[in-house]
Parts: C-alpha cells; sequence; structure tokens
C-alpha cells in the first residue's frame, strides 16, 4: 500500500479556516484524510467534517484512517461541482467552512495502475474516479489533431504542442499508444528540457491530458459556485492549487466575488444588482515553508487562497 498523501500547508489551512466551537466543514476533496484528521484532531468535538472524493479508493482508504473519528466525519463518493447537491443530499444547508486541495494525490502518483506517473509505467489512464469512460489513451484515439493540439498548449502550456502531436501521431501509425512510459518516450523525442531544468520534458504533456481527462478546470468552476451558497456568514473557504491554470481561476472567482457589481467600469450606477459575497484574506497566495519543500518536494507549487463569507 503506497505511503499516505502528505497534506500540504495543515498548519496554515487550520489557521486560517479559524474554525469555532461546531458546525460542518466541507472538505471538497478527501484524497488521504490528511487535513480532515488534521482539523478533527485539532478541533471541539461539536466540528464535524463532510468529506468528498471522486476516487473511490481514496473513500475507502481514509474511511480506516478517520474510523477514530466516527459520528464526526460523513464521506460521500462524487464530484465536487457538485458540492452543493451531495450536501444537501446529506442533510447539510450550511457550513462553517471549506477547503480545496486540487489536484492528484500521491497514491494517485504513486501507484501505476493509475496511470498518472511519468516515474512508473502503467496504462494510460489518468481518471481520478474510474468509473468514468474516457482515459488519457482513449484521448489521444479520439481527439483531432487541432483538439489534441490545443490541450496540450492550454491545459499542459507546452509550446511545442504540434511538435508532440506530429509524435504521438508517427507513434500512432505504427501501434497504439497505450502506457505512461511510451507516452513519456515520444513526448522525449520532441521535447527538450533546458539543461538545468530537472523537470522530465514529458511533465507538460502528462499535466494536459490529466486535466482533460478528468475536466478539472471546469469542475472548479463549478464546484466554486456551488459552495458560495453554503458557505454561512464568516465562514471561510481555503483553497490550494498546484498551477497557474487553476491559480488563476482561484483568483479572478474571489475577486469578481469580492466585488460583487458585474457592470462595466464606465457605467455610472450599478444596474447588474451584484452583492460582494467574498472578503478576500490572503491578498497573495500563502506558499509552503521552505522546511515543508524540503520535506515534501510535491508541495513546492502549492498555493493557498482564503476569503471569507459576506452577507451584504
Ligand atoms: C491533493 S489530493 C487531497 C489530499 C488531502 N487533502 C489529504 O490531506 O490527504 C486531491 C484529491 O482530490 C480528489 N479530487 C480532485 N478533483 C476532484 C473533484 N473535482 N471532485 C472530487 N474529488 C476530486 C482527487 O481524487 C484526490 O484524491
Amino acid at each position: 500500500m503506497p505511503a499516505y498523501h502528505e497534506s500540504i500547508m495543515r498548519d496554515e489551512v487550520l489557521h486560517y479556516l479559524n474554525i469555532h466551537k461546531e458546525g460542518v466543514i466541507v472538505d471538497g476533496t478527501l484524497g488521504d484524510g490528511g487535513h480532515t484528521e488534521f482539523i478533527l484532531k485539532n478541533t471541539a468535538p461539536g466540528i464535524r467534517v463532510f468529506a468528498i472524493d471522486r476516487d473511490p479508493s481514496a473513500i475507502e482508504r481514509a474511511r480506516e484512517r478517520l474510523s477514530p473519528f466516527q459520528g464526526r466525519v460523513t464521506l460521500a463518493h462524487g464530484n465536487l461541482a457538485d458540492i452543493k447537491d451531495l450536501a444537501l443530499q446529506n442533510g447539510i444547508s450550511q457550513i462553517v467552512g471549506a477547503l480545496m486541495d486540487l489536484g492528484v494525490s500521491s497514491p494517485q502518483l504513486d501507484t501505476p495502475q493509475r496511470g498518472f506517473s511519468i516515474q512508473h509505467d502503467g496504462p494510460l489512464d489518468m481518471r481520478m474516479d474510474p468509473s468514468q469512460k474516457i482515459s488519457a489513451a482513449d484521448l489521444l484515439i479520439n481527439l483531432s489533431d487541432a483538439e489534441l493540439a490545443s490541450i496540450i498548449k492550454n491545459f499542459g502550456e507546452e509550446r511545442y504542442s504540434k511538435r508532440v502531436v506530429r509524435s504521438i501521431r508517427k507513434e500512432q501509425a505504427e501501434r497504439p499508444i497505450t502506457t505512461t512510459s511510451q507516452l513519456s518516450r515520444i513526448v522525449a523525442r520532441v521535447v527538450v528540457s533546458s539543461r538545468h531544468s530537472r523537470i522530465h520534458p514529458a511533465t507538460r504533456t502528462f499535466q494536459a491530458l490529466r486535466i482533460a481527462v478528468n475536466d478539472e478546470l471546469e469542475q472548479l468552476k463549478l464546484a466554486l459556485q456551488g459552495v458560495i451558497g453554503l458557505l454561512s456568514s464568516t465562514a471561510r473557504l481555503a483553497v490550494i492549487s498546484f498551477h497557474s491554470l487553476e491559480d488563476r481561476i482561484v483568483k479572478t472567482f474571489f475577486r469578481d466575488e469580492q466585488k460583487g457589481c458585474s457592470c462595466p467600469p464606465k457605467m455610472p450606477l450599478c444596474v447588474c444588482g451584484g452583492k460582494p459575497t467574498l472578503k478576500i484574506l490572503t491578498r497573495k497566495p500563502l506558499t509552503p515553508s521552505e522546511e515543508e519543500v524540503a520535506r515534501n518536494p510535491r508541495s513546492v507549487s502549492a498555493k493557498l487562497r482564503v476569503a471569507e463569507r459576506v452577507y451584504v
């Protein structure tokens, strides 16, 4: 069994969530349950956690870890995008805080059969929820050249996206692409990392495919919209993102919700009637300390943003 995922910035998350004596916290990305466990250990017994993950194996691992907190924790298999419906189905209409720790967990990355990792050979899968229909291998077959290049360019920020697609098509003309090591070799033929970079040349292509397979950016937008309706007054929302695409979505959402009004800047009076719903508490995102990055190199690109619910 792979080691537990090491929870990122857990002291900072706990501090910023500013949890009082009772109520429900939503952990929208349960993973190995590390943040949930830390919250439950460090808060009053009146605090309960409602936790969601789209990966059923994450739920099973976390269930065991969280068994000492029976009665204080409810786990649900589902998508963060459906956060409001999932909460309501579980009798929760108001929460006192929410955490979204985005991306993949260490067990997902470290289990070769899940197909997320460049380091381990496995099937080219990348589905967080294995009941989803489309895997990364399917995308390579089903997408047009232009669609694939656009995904690799936009979700991977890969400047050589067209070259990557040509290399993929050349291989597919000879044999199907079915494994992670095969894809990483194909990409490394045409993308060269700079001499000082420790990043594998296929990292950006893998990121792009993972985001596309799991529709991560659209799900994040829906999740942010959904959670607003659950947060009670002064409840806080903490989001940890791992790449600039996610962080931009969170930053823009927080800024728009703090502003409320969406009228064009030249409009002398507000006609849209939009009211602020959030107050931003982290003008700049928090990042892990040097000690944390040394202890857990996977935390290096993490950014934590926090906002507080306001009702005007
Ligand atoms: C970084 S891990 C969370 C780790 C966790 N905070 C811990 O301390 O163990 C992210 C988890 O979120 C899940 N996830 C990502 N996007 C999701 C979504 N849209 N809906 C539900 N779960 C999601 C992944 O399956 C993964 O288990």
